[in-house]
């Protein structure tokens, strides 16, 4: 049987991921799921692992689960390990959508100066849960789902000392199905070449039924059919735009084309709403004071509610694929390995590949369009300064990284953003 060890077991998210591992059981016999934590998420993980037991013993599987709050009691003979923890919980988060904002400057949590702070914050902590890896199940593959999930992957391939790692996100999944309903089609019906990086994805081909569909798609999409995420707002895009483009932008790239648009709604939403860290923390309330009730022994719908819906079709389908060898395509974070011709060999880049039990074979796509090569190029430097910044603590390198950021529009604002939330996040930045 498989041994599965989840970090950050006490988040909200598991009860997808659980539910992901019943359905697929037998095909992928988990004997074994560890969720660990850390002591101040004690009473979550208490909540969750109580209904994460409910639900395999409902469901008749024989998943035994484990609860601990030391890792490396969990890690130990583990053939997947999966990340999902959040360093400096969600008043960090807020943070990180609020400060920028006083400069008029998009505040998200993996864009801009936000993804910039969540990943040095993040980084230092994986890279010892890759150290507690290499010692205690160097055989392991590693399956992040950490955000900023693009950076956090570029940073362990760099410096993690760990081959076998996969960095993951719902974005991909998140594309595919809302494309598959506009074209009324079943998801199944659909294929989509993905390239890029994590949260600037590009689909650059769609097929339905195997006929290439692109420019139906394109078209669909300028004249307004929906794709988002329940986090990111809808504010439409310049038709035009997308047709001169004619290639598939991921939700994210809003923040990048439609820059001012957003800012505008970030300010709108913070003074009628709050942030959406805020937001997250109500609904996290809810989801666990429904996750005690002991009569519920099933995933419940609300967790639709967040950003992160579908990931765990995403964890458990890779886990899959990598445990029996399918060969199947699926969008994930993995060495470039020249798949995409202008970002660096030893880079992580989102694309979809085959999936392999020796792991992800990134597709080659040559380059990308002319129109974004420049963009993803720029965000991918941004994301190996920031994760250089992550492990010396340097200074000078984390304003480059804040001031090449296309969101930033200054050296002088970049260095106003950086020491403010440098001190603003000091418990969390032991390396500065
Ligand atoms: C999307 C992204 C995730 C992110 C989530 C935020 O799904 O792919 O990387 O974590 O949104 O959702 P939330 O409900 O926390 O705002
Ligand atoms: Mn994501
Ligand atoms: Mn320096």
């Amino acid at each position: 049987g498989i041994k599965v060890v989840t970090i950050g077991g006490g988040s909200s998210y598991t009860p997808e991921l659980v539910e992901g591992l019943i359905n697929r059981y037998p095909e992928l016999p988990v004997r074994e799921l560890w969720l660990a934590d850390i002591e101040e998420g004690k009473e979550k993980l208490e909540i969750v692992g109580a209904l994460a037991k409910r639900m395999v013993k409902k469901a008749n599987v024989p998943i035994e689960i484990h609860l601990t709050l030391d890792r490396r009691e969990a890690l130990p003979g583990a053939d997947f390990v999966t990340t999902q923890i959040r360093v400096g919980q969600l008043t960090a988060r807020a943070k990180d959508e609020t400060i920028p904002l006083k400069y008029d400057v998009i505040g998200q949590e993996t864009n801009g100066p936000g993804g910039l702070f969540k990943g040095l914050r993040t980084i230092p902590v994986i890279l010892d849960i890759c150290r507690d890896m290499e010692e205690l199940c160097p055989d392991a593959w590693l399956i992040n789902f950490t955000n900023p999930a693009g950076m956090v992957t570029e940073a362990v391939l760099r410096y993690g000392g760990i081959r076998k790692t996969v960095g993951l996100c719902n974005v991909p999944i998140g594309m595919h199905r809302g494309i598959a309903q506009m074209l009324n089609a079943e998801p199944e019906q659909v294929r989509i070449d993905f390239a890029g990086l994590n949260h600037m994805v590009y689909g650059l081909n769609v097929y339905l039924d195997g006929v290439n569909v692109t420019a139906k798609v394109v078209d669909l999409i300028a004249g307004g059919a929906g794709m988002t995420m329940k986090n990111i707002a809808n504010v439409g895009w310049e038709r035009d735009f997308i047709k001169a483009l004619g290639i598939l932008p991921c939700p994210y790239h809003r923040y990048y084309y439609q820059t001012g648009k957003m800012l505008e709604e970030q300010k709108k939403e913070l003074a009628e709403k709050g942030t959406r860290a805020e937001i997250v923390m109500e609904l996290e309330k809810k989801l666990f004071e429904i996750y005690r009730d002991p009569e519920l022994d099933i995933k419940p719908p609300r967790l639709q509610e967040r950003g992160g819906a579908y990931y765990s079709d995403a964890a458990c389908n890779l886990i899959n694929s990598i445990y029996n060898d399918k060969r199947d395509i699926q969008p994930v974070n993995t060495r470039n390995n020249g798949a995409i011709a202008s970002i660096p060999d030893d880079s992580a880049v989102e694309i979809s590949c085959v999936i392999t039990k020796d792991g992800p074979k990134p597709i080659a796509v040559g380059d990308l369009p002319v129109a974004v090569r420049g963009l993803v190029q720029q965000i991918k430097s941004f994301e190996r300064l920031a994760a250089q910044a992550a492990v010396t603590g340097d200074y000078h390198k984390a304003l480059l990284a804040m001031t090449i950021n296309p969101l930033v529009p200054s050296d002088t604002i970049a260095k106003q953003i950086l020491d403010e939330m440098l001190e603003a996040h000091k418990a969390c930045l032991p390396q500065f």
